[in-house]
């Protein structure tokens, strides 16, 4: 049963969508199984950009099954204005597929989030504001509202009312608020989750059975997290975490099949590090570097705008992703954003960034007050000053590149199968051996 998983390896934003898009091609189905509109997939075809939050990139791809699997959360004016968009473009829809069990995202976890991160003050996390962890809050406490019950007026209009009684306290200020009181009515909610029902009808499907079928007919199925491991709520940095698992384990439980239809896992990394919202990150630059990465890799949040944090890249948490995931291959994205830089530096250990501390380690603490005063202890390797937007093939890479990869590699433990040397889909190189470590890499790269 040929299952890929691509998880983000880092903190999120590391171009996943394009590596999904890459593997679209071969694939029979595309599987969303956690997150929801929180995260950003961005791809550029042909020149045209494409900026995607709750639909697999690869419903780019005509008769592609593209599904949104029972572990996201939906907000379902969200993914409508996706749909309308996509349509609008002559992009045909009929191959989205959306989880009837899937949860949906409410105007009151929206209300909530606000909330929640305006009164934990510095302990803000820097949330999106979408409403995902008060969504994923309700899941267990078994008060959500799934995508079925659009289509059932009577069950619809009792499980928000069952859903609003534990607020009602916290959302007192919001219904005094005009912008915010039509949207929390419980008439209004319900007439247009009804609608949107009404609309996406045509796409709610059994969708563990359709991946299982794909799977069972030995179709590759792409299973495409959003977030990144270090993002995860039990793995992670918690409580600077979102609100569900981006790791390779979920990708069954949040898609509907088993460990052993997945046979092979990609963790994706940019070539540095970065992070938006709060919380510990060891090899973040708060110097010029660090800004120099942020303009040339252009990174601001696709759905916040928020300037992303920048730092070098961090193998000790790599080497955590990699185990915690059980990584069969990496692709590094964003190569090119480090042409230019003289010396290129990769953490290698932590140390304690307290001065009578001179513990070093290289293993990523479990331990939050270890992790949050860890800081990087870095090898240093050459840079390059060639521009690679235009390189093909590894051959075409300059020296010092192909040895920054392969440290990478080796530092991580496991085989880079590709780098991104641009935001085009076609600026990729496949390493020379990527063929030995994945089934999906071009016979040209062998
Ligand atoms: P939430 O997922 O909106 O609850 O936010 C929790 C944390 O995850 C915050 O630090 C966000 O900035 C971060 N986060 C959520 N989605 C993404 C993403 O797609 N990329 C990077 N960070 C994200």
């Amino acid at each position: 049963m040929p299952g890929i998983v691509i998880v983000g390896a880092q903190w999120g934003d590391e171009g996943k969508g394009k590596v999904v898009d890459l593997l679209a091609k071969q694939a029979d189905a595309i599987v969303r199984f956690q997150g929801g509109n929180n995260a950003g997939h961005t791809i550029v075809r042909d020149g045209e950009t494409w900026k995607f939050h709750l639909i697999p990139s690869g419903i780019l791809y005509p008769g592609l099954t593209c599904i949104i699997g029972n572990g996201v959360v939906v907000d379902p004016g969200v993914l409508l204005g996706e749909i309308d968009g996509l349509r609008r473009n002559g992009v045909d829809v009929s191959g989205l597929k959306i989880s009837a069990n899937a949860h949906l995202i409410m105007p009151y976890h929206i209300a909530l989030d606000h909330s929640g991160e305006a009164k934990l003050g510095k302990l803000e996390i820097g949330t999106t504001k979408r409403g995902i962890g008060p969504c994923y809050a309700d899941k267990a406490a078994r008060l959500g509202i799934r995508v079925q019950d659009m289509l059932d007026e009577k069950i619809l209009k009792q499980k928000i009312m069952a859903a609003l009684v534990p607020k009602q306290l916290m959302l007192r200020p919001f219904e005094r608020d005009p912008e915010w009181a039509p949207k929390l009515d419980l008439q209004q909610m319900t007439e247009d989750l009804l609608a949107y029902g009404h609309r996406l009808e045509q796409h709610i499907a059994d969708t563990g059975t359709l991946a299982w079928r794909s799977l069972e007919d030995g179709k590759l199925v792409v299973f495409e997290g959003a977030q990144a491991t270090l993002l995860d709520i039990d793995h992670g940095t918690y409580p600077f975490v979102t609100s569900s698992n981006p790791t390779a384990g979920a990708a069954c439980t949040g898609s509907g099949v088993g460990p052993r239809a997945i046979d092979e896992v990609w963790g994706i990394a940019k070539a540095y590090c970065t992070r938006v919202g709060a919380g510990p990150f060891p090899t973040e630059l708060h110097d010029e570097t660090g800004e120099r990465m942020r303009s040339a890799g252009h990174e601001f949040g696709t759905t916040t705008g928020r300037p992303r944090r920048c730092g070098w890249f961090d193998a000790v948490a790599l080497r955590y992703a990699v185990r915690i995931n059980t990584m069969t291959a990496l692709a590094i994205t964003k190569l090119d954003v480090l042409t230019g830089f003289d010396r290129i530096k990769v953490a290698t250990r932590y140390r304690s960034a307290e001065e009578e501390d001179s513990t070093t380690f290289d293993t990523f603490p479990y331990h939050q007050t270890v992790l949050h005063h860890a800081v990087g202890e870095y090898e240093e390797l050459p840079g390059w000053t060639e521009d690679l937007t235009e390189c093909r093939t590894w051959a075409d890479l300059p020296d010092a590149a192909r040895e920054y990869l392969a440290y990478l590699a080796e530092v991580c433990g496991a085989p880079v199968v590709l780098a991104g040397v641009g935001p085009g889909r076609e600026q990729i190189v496949w390493s020379d051996d990527a063929a030995q470590a994945t089934a999906y890499a071009p016979a040209t790269a062998a």
